[in-house]
């Protein structure tokens, strides 16, 4: 009987090893009908093992966080450093990823030498377009989409003051015809953050949009960048992608991540009721996104690929912050499983 009873019990666990053996692993990027991508650094992608490995196998999108930067791209007025972009690409070719460039002006994250730059209107042209131009051919035909200008409204709507803005007029414009002339099938986004609630800047968006389509200016898509938290408004939400998908261009939630912890409280404690509430952040995007026409559907974007590694917590000294997908370990969390579940 014994024996019998030990056979029974090794029967089962057979059974059980050949079911783990044979149920392959699910993966949400594999049931989504749109890209799923992230933020990348190549340190991490070199160091850590599992990062590289969930990195890997958990997006079909991957976009440089900081390393296609002017600041990192272009560090001398005669020197371009393309080896860590180069990185990140090499990487997602090797495992069939999309590549989404980031970014090609913004105010943010510029070297030195350009701040210093001295010239005339001409001059300062010759030097963007020629920054423009050089990373977009490097790329051509290995990145699908550029942020070719990156949040250059305030949130009242005016065009933000920046050492573009103050030597180039129309910049935005002409860096998008720029990008176009050296690359005819890439795709060309402007990138913003924050429209929600703000209605002046959603809009300066759309005249931007009306104004470049009026003027056969050429754009593809919007990024909306998608940095929200527990407490952001859904209606808001919504409206932002109802007027953008209006556009008819391509949309991508650019940057998601979900601040469960935005007034940075240090007693913060990530429990069940602040997992929920992140978690309805997460399915009203992504039922959003999903009922976008086809067409306009880019991809959505998280903003780093673990908890450990969220810009939110370095940026904003905030250590209590836990605003992904996957936790400090790169395990997927309860969320991921919900989504996996709900948008089969
Ligand atoms: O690389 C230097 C290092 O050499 C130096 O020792 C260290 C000291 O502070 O700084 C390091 O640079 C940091 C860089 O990230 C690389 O890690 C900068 O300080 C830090 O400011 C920079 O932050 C980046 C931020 O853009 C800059 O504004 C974040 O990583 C990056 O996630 C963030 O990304 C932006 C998007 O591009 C545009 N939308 C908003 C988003 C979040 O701010």
């Amino acid at each position: 009987m014994k024996i019998l009873y030990t056979f029974f019990l090794l029967g089962i666990s057979q059974v059980f090893f050949a079911q783990s053996q044979s149920v392959p692993k699910l993966f949400l990027k594999d049931i989504l009908t749109f890209p799923l991508g992230a933020s990348v650094n190549p340190r991490l992608l070199d160091e850590n093992i599992t990062y590289r490995e969930r990195t890997g196998s958990e997006f079909s999108s991957v976009t440089a966080e900081n390393h296609m930067k002017m600041m990192n791209i272009h560090p001398g007025a005669d020197r371009f450093d393309f080896v860590l972009g180069d990185e990140i690409v090499a990487f997602a070719g090797n495992r069939k990823q999309r590549v989404h460039g980031h970014t090609l002006v913004w105010h943010n994250q510029v070297p030195q030498w350009m701040k210093d730059f001295q010239g005339d209107q001409v001059a300062w042209e010759n030097m963007l377009k020629n920054h423009i131009q050089t990373v977009v051919s490097h790329y051509k035909g290995k990145v699908a989409g550029w942020d070719v200008v990156n949040e250059a409204f305030l949130d009242d709507g005016s065009l933000r003051p920046t050492i573009w803005s103050d030597h180039i007029p129309d910049y935005i414009a002409k860096s998008f015809l720029w990008a176009r002339e050296v690359d005819p099938t890439v795709l060309l986004f402007y990138n913003d953050y924050g429209q929600d609630g703000k209605p002046k800047k959603m809009q300066a968006i759309l005249d931007l949009v009306a104004d470049f389509k009026k003027r056969n200016i050429p754009i593809n898509g919007l990024g909306l960048q998608m940095h929200i938290n527990i407490i952001s408004k859904n209606e808001a939400i919504l409206d932002v992608i109802t007027k953008s998908a209006a556009t008819g261009l391509s949309i991508h939630f650019s940057e998601l991540d979900v601040a469960v912890n935005p007034k940075n409280n240090p007693e913060f404690m990530y429990d069940d009721v602040a997992k929920d509430e992140q978690l309805n952040k997460f399915l009203m995007l992504f039922n959003s996104f999903k009922s976008l026409p086809k067409a306009q559907q880019y991809g959505i974007t998280f903003w780093n690929v673990g908890d450990k590694d969220s810009w939110l917590r370095g940026y904003f000294k905030r250590p209590k912050e836990y605003p992904l997908l996957f936790d400090d370990g790169y395990a997927r969390k309860p969320a991921y499983q919900v989504l996996l579940q709900t948008l089969k």
